[in-house]
């Protein structure tokens, strides 16, 4: 058993007070399959509770005033599993929503997401899209879900579309720069992640946002995605606290660097 790292009152008063939340959270959800094992079930069962934890998460993070929760939920790689374990992973977000949807609204909540959403399951872009929908005018904490996702995928589409715009003269060459770039990406609209943080020992990007995360923290822990709980969230949030974010510079101040 893995012993959760939990904080005491003072260090959890802490993280309510202090102005150093990250804006916006990344995070890896792995060990849904491991989980189960660890408990003799099937993988599906992990992914089942890998998916009602989110609901704790977004409590969480919605507490301590994070701007943007981006959720790795399903990547373009993932499609090299079994295909029971694919269709199943692809229903859970119409489930999600079917339960949590009032909830989320209730909390102000924005429901976004980024990935080669065209190419899903239409019964799973229909539940999506209802979703983003109903939650466009919240403007409480962005809940942006990763859904075959890849960032290698994501840079290749914004190639070609640079090469399109540019060879029908919407977009001079001489004004491409990183800015230009980072619009023609899925996260154009928002901030890059300050934290990214990925669960079940696994120490690797496995192609998540790989251009957005050039200047994040990462944060990394043995737990399980499903065994990810408030106590363990914190800690995260905590250790965060205590990093020294320089940029390339020599404060901590980002916006010295600019
Ligand atoms: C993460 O859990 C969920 C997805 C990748 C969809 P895994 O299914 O990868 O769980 P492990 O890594 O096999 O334990
Ligand atoms: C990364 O987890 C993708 C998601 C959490 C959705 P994987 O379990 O697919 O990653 P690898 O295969 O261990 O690198
Ligand atoms: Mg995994």
């Amino acid at each position: 058993m893995f012993r959760l790292p939990f904080l005491n009152k003072k260090q959890k008063q802490k993280i309510a007070t202090i102005d150093n939340v990250p804006e916006h959270i990344a995070i890896i959800m792995d060990g849904n399959g491991r989980w189960a094992k660890k408990r003799g079930l099937p993988r599906l069962a992990g992914h089942k509770q890998g998916m009602d934890n989110i609901r704790t998460i977004v409590r969480t993070a919605n507490k301590y005033g994070v701007k943007i929760l981006t959720l790795y939920a399903f990547s373009t790689e993932n499609w090299k599993r079994p295909k029971s374990e694919v269709d199943y992973i692809l229903k859970l977000p119409k489930e999600f929503i079917h339960i949590y949807l009032p909830e989320l609204i209730e909390e102000n909540v924005q429901i976004k997401t980024i990935g080669a959403f065209d190419l899903l399951p239409a019964h799973t872009q229909e539940a999506v899209e209802e979703a983003k929908k109903r939650t466009e005018k919240n403007d409480g904490l962005i809940l942006n879900i990763a859904l075959n996702y890849g960032s290698r995928y994501e840079m290749v589409q914004a190639i070609k579309q640079i090469t399109k715009d540019v060879q029908s003269d919407q977009l001079n060459l001489e004004e491409l720069n990183e800015q230009v770039i980072s619009n023609y990406l899925y996260t154009k609209d928002l901030l890059d992640p300050d934290l990214v943080i990925r669960t079940s020992g696994e120490q690797r990007l496995s192609n998540f946002l790989l251009w957005q995360v050039a200047y994040a923290e990462f944060w990394f822990t043995d737990v399980y995605w499903p065994d990810f709980n408030e106590n363990v969230f914190e800690k995260a949030l905590s250790d965060y606290q205590n990093r020294k974010r320089r940029f390339g510079g020599l404060s901590n101040n980002k916006s010295k660097q600019e």
